[in-house]
Formats: structure tokens, sequence, C-alpha cells
């Protein structure tokens, strides 16, 4: 079978590590990938959200089946274009999308279906936005409504920070048009977990909690990132924790897109924040996590091309996906400077053995000359699998440390996973 990854990042590297272990897939093409996808199978230089070239080359190419690992094709609708081709697509609708795409759709969404979220209020409009901000007294999230690369979300420590945030958005309009609409939230304190499942728009398969490290600081400081490591299973879900979360809120939003006419199909990652006043949904994406798809992929112990087909085709049953007995680790290794600005083009030194419980998935590289070279922010996702969580995390950093993964400017956190570690050490 002939199988187009739509995406370049890490992501998209571990999806292709995957699915190029099932024994019915003989050809990878990734759009455009990466210099880790590129020995994996062949890179076209096609942007993924080009609808026109994406179109092009699939008709050329004909595969079985395209999967789609970032959301700005979903977003816009090459899902349903490819679809109504005739093609076997993993990747939710356009509507479907609208749970990630806009964030007053995705609240709105909870309130009417009663799952916990947050406590909100959507404004249009500056005026109001600050009128409300000024009548409170705690912390407060300000949120573009439409999609920013992910930095459209400010956490505020009081509402004059917000004042500070709505200002950004509504009248300094950092974001464009995405910051139209903006939703206040009340500031939620936690731990978060990043729920991952195939739905069929019928069935569901889970996977394993995992917990993303999205600040670019040790212990959880600075500023947001794409997520700079990820961890699974994650220790903080217990098997008490795990049915909560099923019945309270895999289950009812499902449900709640069924209700609404929505046919969803492909990846659901619910971001949750567990509280002391229990479990709140602070995000939806329409796809899998960067980088929680890289610990995931090594623990799982089944074909993803079939459960990747079997999601589109509707052929799905409710259960847990088949994992190894493990933990598994991700330490992303970023360029300096990242999330701001930083260099690119450095030479990278990559001298590791791989195998099924250690890989060095490429998110921004490129291959030039022969010359392995940086090309983006987060440059590698250091992943391992171990029994335990601890010795996941001493696999993935020893390379690291060893220098025997190295470039100018490197930059890597140092503690992934210990939140977790710290947990079972009790
Ligand atoms: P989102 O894209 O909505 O998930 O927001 C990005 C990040 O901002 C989340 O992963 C959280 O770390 C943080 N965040 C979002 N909403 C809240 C909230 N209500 N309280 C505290 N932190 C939040
Ligand atoms: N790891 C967070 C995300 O993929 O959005």
């Amino acid at each position: 079978m002939k199988v187009f990854v739509l995406g370049g990042g890490g992501r998209e590297h571990a999806l292709g590590w995957k699915l190029a272990q099932s024994p019915k897939v003989n050809e990878l093409f990734f759009l455009p990938g990466n210099a880790g996808t590129a020995k994996l199978g062949q890179n076209l230089a096609i942007a993924p959200a080009e609808g026109d070239a994406v179109a092009d080359a699939c008709k050329q190419g004909k595969p079985d089946l395209v999967v789609i690992g970032p959301e700005a094709p979903l977003f816009a609708g090459v899902s349903d274009r490819l679809a109504a081709q005739g093609f076997c697509v993993f990747g939710p609708s356009r509507e479907a999308a609208m749970l990630e795409r806009e964030k007053v759709f995705a609240k709105n969404f909870l309130r009417r279906h009663s799952i916990s979220t947050a406590a909100f209020k959507t404004f249009n409009d500056a005026a109001a936005a600050r009128r409300y901000v000024e009548g409170k007294d705690s912390g407060l999230v300000i949120k573009a409504s439409g999609p920013a690369l992910g930095k459209g979300v400010i956490v505020c420590a009081n509402p004059a920070e917000a004042l500070v945030a709505v200002d950004e958005m509504m009248v300094e309009r950092k974001f464009g048009d995405a910051g139209n609409q903006v939703v206040v939230e009340e500031r939620l304190e936690g731990e978060e977990v990043s729920i991952h499942v195939l739905t069929d728009g019928k069935h569901y398969v889970s996977f394993p909690p995992s917990q993303d490290h999205k600040p670019i600081g040790e212990g959880d400081t600075g500023l947001n990132t794409g997520g700079m490591g990820a961890y699974a299973p994650a220790p903080i879900v217990d098997a008490a924790l795990a049915k909560k979360i099923d019945e309270r809120i895999v289950q009812p939003v499902l449900k709640g897109l069924k209700k609404d006419g929505v046919d969803y199909r492909g990846a659901l990652y619910i971001g949750l924040m567990i509280t002391a006043d229990g479990l709140k949904v602070l995000e939806f994406n329409c796809r899998f996590g960067d980088p929680e798809t890289q610990p995931l992929m090594l623990l799982t112990d089944e074909d993803l091309f079939d459960l990747l087909v079997d999601t589109v085709k509707g052929n799905l049953t409710s259960r847990k996906v088949a994992t190894r007995p493990g933990s598994a680790l991700c330490v992303v290794a970023a360029s300096g400077g990242y999330p701001g600005t930083y260099q690119k083009g450095a030479t990278i030194k990559l001298d590791t053995e791989e195998n099924a419980d250690f890989v060095c998935f490429h998110a921004g590289t490129k291959e030039e000359d022969g010359e392995l070279l940086t090309s983006g922010g987060r440059v590698l996702g250091v992943t391992s699998f171990a029994q335990s969580l601890k010795q996941a995390k001493e696999r993935a950093y020893a390379p690291l440390d060893a220098k025997q993964i190295h470039f100018d400017g490197i930059y890597f956190r140092r503690d992934i996973g210990d939140k977790g570690i710290k947990r079972l050490e009790g």
C-alpha cells in the first residue's frame, strides 16, 4: 500500500516511522517531510495546506491512504476535498475541525453539552471585554478565538495583566482576525493531561494519557512553545481517574458531536486540566499532538495503518489501543532562542543507534549536500521506551548529555518526565 503523510514535523516523522512497520505499507511519501522522513520514504516539496498542489499530487500518485498531520490542512478543507475525490483520508472534515479552529465554538460546544470546562465569557468588542475584566479580582486567561499558531492564549496572574492582553488582541490586533472574538476564562490551577482517541464517529480507540511540557523553561516557566517534551502513560491518571475521564469527558464529547450532526472521523486530542475541583476541558485538537505522538508511537503495539484505515472507514470497535508494558518519553532539542528568534543552518551531529526502543525523530531538520542541518525551532525529538519512566528518561537524556546528539545553540529542558517520576516515587 502507498501512504501519503501531510506535514513535516516530529509528529509526522513518528507517524511515518510507525506506518513503515506495517507489513501492508510499502511506499511512503511525505508532503513536505524533513530530513528524518526522507530516510523512510520520499519527500515531496508540497505545502500540506495548499489544496490544489496536494490534490494534484494525490491524483498522480494515487495513495491508498492519506494521513493529515497538522491542523492547517484540516482548516483549509483538504480532508473534505480529497475525500470528495474518493481518497481514503485520515483527518476530520473542515466542519469537524471547528472544535480546534474556533475557541468560541469549542467553549459553546462544551456548555451546550454540559461538559466541564473553565467558566468563561466571549466578547466581540474590546470595551465590553475590558469592563468584564475590570470587575474580576483573580487570575484570568485571554484567548483569541481564531487560529493563532498556538500563540493566542495569554495566561494572566491578575486583571491588570488581562487588560493588557485584551488590548493586544482586540485593539493592537496582534493576532489579526483571530482576535476579532476573544474568550475570557477563569484561570485554573492543576496538572494538564493530553487525551488522544481515534474515533470513526461511532466507536473510539483510546491511547494512554500523556503529558506535554509547553513552557520553554524548566519547572514550567517562561513562554509557551509548541511543546518541549512529552511522556506516556501519565501516572497522574490512575484507573479511577481514567474511568472518570472516559465517562465524564470522552463519551459526552463524542455524543455531543453526534447530537450536533457532526460526523467526526480522525484523531481527537482533548487537553484536560486536573483541578482540585475536578476535570476541566482546556482545549480540543483535531489531530495528534506534537510531541505527544512521539512517545505514543513507541508505546503502540499494533498496526497503525489498520487503525487509521479503520477510523476512516468506520470499522473501529471501542477499546484501548494495544501498548507495550512500559513508558516512553520524548525530549525536544530546540534551537537556542526558540520560541523567539533563533538561527537556522547549524550542523547536527547524530551519533546514535536507533532501534524499537530509541528513536531520534526529526522536526526542523533538512539535508543539504549530504549534511544534516537545523531548519526550525524544534529540531529533534529524542524518544525512548523502557520498563519504567525513570529509565526512559535516562535513556533519552544520555546521548544528549554525552553530546552524541548535538548542534550549536542546542537547548532542551532537563526536567521532562519529572512530574510523573515524582508521583511514582511517592
Ligand atoms: P489552549 O490552547 O486553550 O489549550 O491553551 C494553551 C495553554 O494555556 C494550555 O495548555 C494551558 O497550559 C494554558 N491554559 C489555557 N486555559 C487555561 C486556563 N483556563 N487556566 C490555566 N491555564 C490555561
Ligand atoms: N502538544 C500540543 C499540541 O500538539 O497542540
